[in-house]
């Protein structure tokens, strides 16, 4: 396999991992004689990180670590941490503080903290001075090295922090782990090139690096086989795929490659950008019958000053003309969004043209976030006078509009019959599964558990506050 024409130092990177994990199989065997070592690994943050945490528990497996649900009952802790709110960040310090007792009950506990919140330096410079019972630190571009850094820890018995950044090749045939069958993540890219002023990600998860094509379709290939129907493609901006790739490959294309393959599944991407979401890409997947009729296109905001500050490079107009196409090549596509609010300068006035864009688009459903400022990025240096209440009011209006806008479209879909996705059984196990239809909305409805798996006919019968609920045709 062409790895970038770099194949050498992914396939030696992939050799040398696997000899440390068949060095930590052993030392594993001599320090658990009796049973199999546990792992608990908690993942923050986006899918993104979600699926690095399955390709590490891919690693841990492989070492012969089995998953437990509490780290009390662990033998390694693995915490996959993400930056891109304060929020977040309080969330990893606050549980990983609460690690502490949990160390001192089990001294041979290894404590391990990853991914983008480690990848600052001045995070990475906290754990060592104030959270000494942290073993082993290390960042994004390190995720594939576990074993090594694992073997070292488990060796050493002294703490390891690796943050350096790599320019290497995406490595790949390391082993997967993957908690679901039905839904399944498929990265395709990593990085990302787009500097927003607000974002921390591309300072944290380096430049965008496009996996070969060859090595996604055979992943899809095998998520198809052991029975996935909803593969969601993952990059933070999917629509740059292919970039500095030798094959001649775009995002578009690669889309058509994986709609061709065999079996009945679903494919969604996330996340586009808008500025690189081109017509062609909206044609072909409107020419895809296994293309979701669902995209996710973060505005951020709808006032062309702030989004010229946020560094985005579209309008408002160029955003909505982007929306009209979609529509008009696939009418019944369902569109979502990120939207923030109280970015720095903001005003009520620019505020009130997202609401109004908003109202316009008519989002399926949307995240939204009061700005958070990011140490080390252009906004986080620019005057910020609004109060955060008040950011807080905005952001509930916003979210008023929201529902009510969700509020009329779960209304209009009572009555009418949808294909959707039985993905489980309901929280209450009361008889009912819940499903996902290809716009993504969940509909409850009355079945046997062993229809979860599979597409089924469902018709709308009442529009809840959350939920719909419908009634299994076939
Ligand atoms: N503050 C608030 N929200 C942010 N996002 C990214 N960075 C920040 C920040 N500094 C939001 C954006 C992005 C989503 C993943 O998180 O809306 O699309
Ligand atoms: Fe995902 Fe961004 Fe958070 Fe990293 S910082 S986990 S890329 S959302």
């Amino acid at each position: 396999m062409d790895f970038n024409g770099k194949t050498t130092t992914s396939l030696a990177e992939v050799a040398k991992q696997k000899e440390y994990i068949e060095l930590i199989k052993t030392v594993l065997s001599v320090r658990f004689p009796e049973r199999a070592p546990k792992a608990y690994v908690h993942t923050y943050g986006c899918q993104g990180n979600v699926s690095d945490s399955e390709r590490m528990k891919g690693l841990l497996q492989a070492c012969g670590y089995v998953f437990c649900d509490k780290p009390e009952d662990a033998d390694f802790v693995l915490f996959n941490t993400c930056a891109v709110r304060e929020h977040a960040e309080d969330r990893v310090f606050g549980n990983c503080g609460a690690l502490k007792p949990v160390k001192e009950k089990n001294p041979e506990l290894i404590i391990a903290l990853c991914g983008c919140m480690m990848q600052q330096q001045h995070v990475a410079d906290r754990i060592r001075k104030s959270y000494p019972f942290v073993n082993l630190v290390f960042g994004t571009f390190a995720f594939h090295r576990l074993p090594e850094l694992l073997y070292k820890v488990l060796c050493g018995r002294k703490r390891v922090f690796e943050i350096s950044e790599n320019k290497e090749p995406v490595v790949e045939g390391l082993p997967v782990y993957r908690d679901r069958d039905v839904k399944a993540w498929l990265p395709i890219m990593y990085g990302c090139d787009n500097f927003c002023s607000y974002c921390i990600v591309p300072y944290v998860r380096g430049r965008e690096r496009s996996r070969n094509p060859e090595a996604i379709i055979t992943e899809a290939k095998e998520l198809i086989a052991a029975g996935a129907k909803d593969i969601t493609l993952l990059g933070q901006n999917v629509n740059s795929y292919g970039k500095g790739l030798q094959d001649d490959i775009d995002f578009p294309r690669l889309l058509r490659k994986i709609n061709a393959l065999d079996g009945d599944f679903m494919i969604r991407f996330m996340t586009s950008h808008p500025k690189d979401c081109t017509k062609e890409l909206l044609d072909a997947m409107a020419e895809c019958e296994k293309c979701a009729r669902h995209l996710h296109l973060p505005v951020q905001s709808g006032n062309n000053r702030i989004l010229k500050e946020m560094n985005r490079r579209y309008t408002r107009e160029e955003y909505l003309n982007l929306i009209s196409y979609a529509r008009k090549v696939m009418p019944d596509l369902s569109i979502t969004t990120d939207i923030i609010t109280g970015f720095p300068g903001e005003t009520y006035e620019e505020f009130l043209d997202t609401i109004s864009l908003v109202r316009e688009v008519q989002y399926t459903s949307m995240f939204t976030f009061i700005y958070s400022p990011r140490k080390g990025t252009k906004a986080a240096q620019m005057p910020d006078p609004v109060p955060y209440e008040t950011k807080s009011r905005w952001m509930r209006e916003l979210l008023a509009v929201q529902e009510e806008i969700a509020a009329k479209r779960t209304a209009s879909m009572v009555g009418k019959v949808y294909r959707v996705l039985v993905e489980d059984e309901t929280h209450e196990k009361d008889g009912r599964l819940t499903g996902r239809t290809g716009g993504n909305v969940n509909i409850d409805f009355a079945g046997d558990s062993s229809l979860v798996g599979q597409f089924c006919e469902v018709k709308v019968t009442q529009a809840g506050n959350w939920v719909l609920h419908g009634e299994l045709l076939k």
